[in-house]
């Protein structure tokens, strides 16, 4: 079968504009852990969908603003994260937690802004929201419900698993030179595993899917509901959690394991895969976790985040910072052999490249492929 994905998808900077327009400023998209946010003043910088943005504690309440001055444009908070007063450092402008102008010294003998002026100031506002410990962004003036993009049972999962994650966390950032579709693309593809990872997860994890014919036939035909909620809808198959569909010879025990209460009920590799660019998996069996966060910076180009955390401690020990190390160790082979065959694919690409072809057992791409190539090519709007 002949993918729907022109090379002008990977290539683009009219492409990827729109998908920055029609995905990324539409839908909820990870932003973070609220313990990283947990006291007053905490904050976290990001940079989504193109625009920077903080997220910052007020006496526990969480808010998202852009993350922009009105005065003169200065970032209010610099920085992946830390905890300040959301105070401009530039002219010292202050704001509360309305986004609203709290102070701004020296006002009326500089400025000299009328009450009217002063008080039409306000930042930008971001729809937030907080699933167990993970935080979601929603860039949109009218965001849709959660609900509309994930279903209820992922949506449960997340939250269940999250409250489980322990507070001490390691985060590493790769700037990787490929299109952010390979990844998704490449993580609803268990058959590279032996191939990429022979010498690591290949070890544990032995692909054994064959997909069900008439899913293949149901990809093949156009869709059927172009309306906003069926093109909602459709995305909501894209996200499931649970235990691959493959046999994993359970890990190594380890002595660390005993330290940490463990999500409860897995067994071998588990993970959740959130559309369209988040990824969070335990291979350890709720012992561990790590989240991979995809962000595109152009067409070439993806920062791949990764957050690397165990099961909450039953109580603090003095490996625990080793642990996540040695996790982050073993996670960048890992990581390192998807990102170096995704940059090679990259690589070939051009915009007379030939078309991929699928087989069988790519259903999810195909059904992810047929969604993104009618929002691409059409007015219809999610
Ligand atoms: S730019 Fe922020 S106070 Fe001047
Ligand atoms: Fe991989």
């Amino acid at each position: 079968m002949q993918s729907r994905m022109l090379p002008k998808y990977y290539l683009s900077q009219e492409i990827f504009d729109r998908e920055q327009a029609k995905i990324f400023r539409k839908v909820w998209l990870f932003a973070g852990l609220s313990s990283l946010v947990s006291e007053n003043n905490a904050f976290i910088t990001r940079k989504i969908a193109g625009i920077p943005v903080v997220i910052q504690n007020f006496k526990g309440e969480l808010k998202a603003f852009e993350n922009v001055c009105l005065h003169r444009s200065a970032p209010l908070q610099q920085g992946f994260c830390g905890r300040r007063a959301l105070v401009c450092p530039y002219h010292a402008w202050s704001y509360d937690e309305n986004g609203s102008i709290k102070h701004i010294p020296d006002c009326d003998a500089l400025y000299r802004f009328s009450d009217a002026e002063k008080q039409s100031l306000k930042l930008r506002e971001f729809g937030l929201k907080q699933v167990g410990t993970l935080l979601f962004i929603n860039l949109s003036d009218d965001p849709m419900p959660l609900e509309a993009q994930f279903s209820p049972k992922f949506i449960e999962l997340l939250t269940d698993s999250s409250n489980q994650y322990d507070t001490e966390v390691m985060v590493t950032t790769w700037h990787a030179k490929f299109n952010w579709k390979l990844v998704y693309e490449n993580l609803r593809d268990l058959n590279h595993v032996r191939y990429i990872h022979p010498k690591s997860l290949g070890q544990a994890l032995k692909f054994q899917k064959h997909e069900s014919d008439i899913f293949v036939d149901e990809a093949a035909d156009p869709l059927a509901d172009l309306s906003p909620q069926g093109l909602r809808t459709e995305m909501r198959r894209f996200s499931h959690a649970g235990a691959e569909d493959a046999e994993y010879a359970q890990s190594r025990q380890y002595a660390w394991m005993s330290m940490v209460e463990p999500w409860q009920g897995v067994h071998g590799y588990y993970n959740w895969l959130a559309y369209p660019n988040l990824h969070i998996a335990s291979g350890t069996g709720g012992y561990s976790f790590s989240i991979e966060n995809h962000i595109p910076v152009s067409p070439g180009e993806t920062d791949v985040e990764i957050y690397y955390f165990t099961a909450k401690k039953k109580q603090a020990y003095a490996t625990s910072h080793q642990v996540l190390l040695t996790h982050m160790h073993y996670s960048k082979k890992v990581v390192g052999e998807d990102i170096a065959i995704l940059e090679a694919v990259q690589s070939t690409l051009h915009h007379h490249a030939s078309i991929p072809r699928q087989g069988a057992y790519e259903t999810q791409n195909r059904l992810v492929e047929r969604w993104y190539t009618t929002l691409m090519e059409t007015d219809h709007e999610i």
